[in-house]
């Protein structure tokens, strides 16, 4: 398949000052496969990006955990994709269930935000992933295939976008997707590329799995086959984040 692993680190809306520092010495002193292997992206709060990109490994890249819709302007609080630009931020995160469910962004919105971080030359992480009524209801794949297809009508170049699939059951829960669980959606995220954008574009699309990773369950996860890597909350902020990264051997 020739998909290169791919680790995500989402610190959220968490550190101060030292304990961001803390956090980057230990990735730095990290044991971890060559980037030919593993493709390491940090995300920290927008105030700790210029800190974590002056001070983190270089084989390890950043993120910022969202950005605007458009160019910036009279949107007081938001951060623009130029910006992170500004910044050398290369990569975003867009559409995390937790701005979908706690701030209303919907599919169109999350599409068109990808669109455009993608459009000034950002990198995206682009999360999808169902609730736990919707999984019970049986809709999980119709659920995963509306968030997909919402970016898939305003994206023609898949070259910069890693989707994350994060139930929103398991997110933060302890509750991990079993393997089985995981190899299902993704799987069937893949056949929707495939259907729907090309054979290649499914190839090549790394497919990740975001929700209550951690040091224990990661080789399980990583063996199966659609899944390419992780999108790491809480435990990315533990040294054991350096075990998931090793999970990629
Ligand atoms: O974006 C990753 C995050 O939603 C997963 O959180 O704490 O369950 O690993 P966590």
């Amino acid at each position: 398949m020739g998909r290169k692993f791919f680790v995500g680190g989402n610190w959220k809306c968490n550190g101060t000052n030292e304990e961001v520092k803390k956090i980057i010495s230990t990735l730095n002193a990290g044991d971890v496969p060559s980037q030919d292997v593993v493709e390491v992206v940090v995300s920290p709060p927008f105030v700790f990006l210029p800190l974590t990109k002056g001070s983190l490994r270089p084989d390890f890249h950043v993120a910022a955990q969202n950005c605007w819709v458009k160019k910036g302007g009279a949107y007081t609080g938001e951060i623009s994709a130029e910006m992170l630009v500004n910044l050398d931020i290369p990569w975003v995160i867009l559409g995390h269930s937790e701005r979908r469910l706690i701030l209303g962004e919907s599919n169109e919105f999350v599409g068109d935000k990808v669109a455009y971080a993608l459009s000034r030359g950002l990198k995206v992480i682009a999360c999808v992933g169902e609730t736990l009524e919707q999984r019970e209801s049986g809709s999980t794949l119709e659920v995963v295939a509306a968030q997909t297809k919402a970016i898939a009508d305003r994206v023609s170049d898949w070259t910069n976008v890693v989707v994350a699939y994060e139930p929103v059951w398991a997110i933060g829960t302890g509750k991990v997707a079993t393997p089985a669980q995981a190899q299902e959606v993704h799987a069937e995220l893949r056949k929707w590329l495939h259907a729907n954008i090309s054979p290649e574009v499914a190839a090549s699309t790394r497919i990740i799995y975001g929700g209550s990773v951690n040091g224990a369950n990661c080789k399980e996860l990583a063996a199966q086959p659609d899944v390419d890597g992780f999108l790491v909350g809480g435990a990315s902020l533990k040294p054991e984040f350096i075990d998931i990264i090793k999970s990629a051997e």
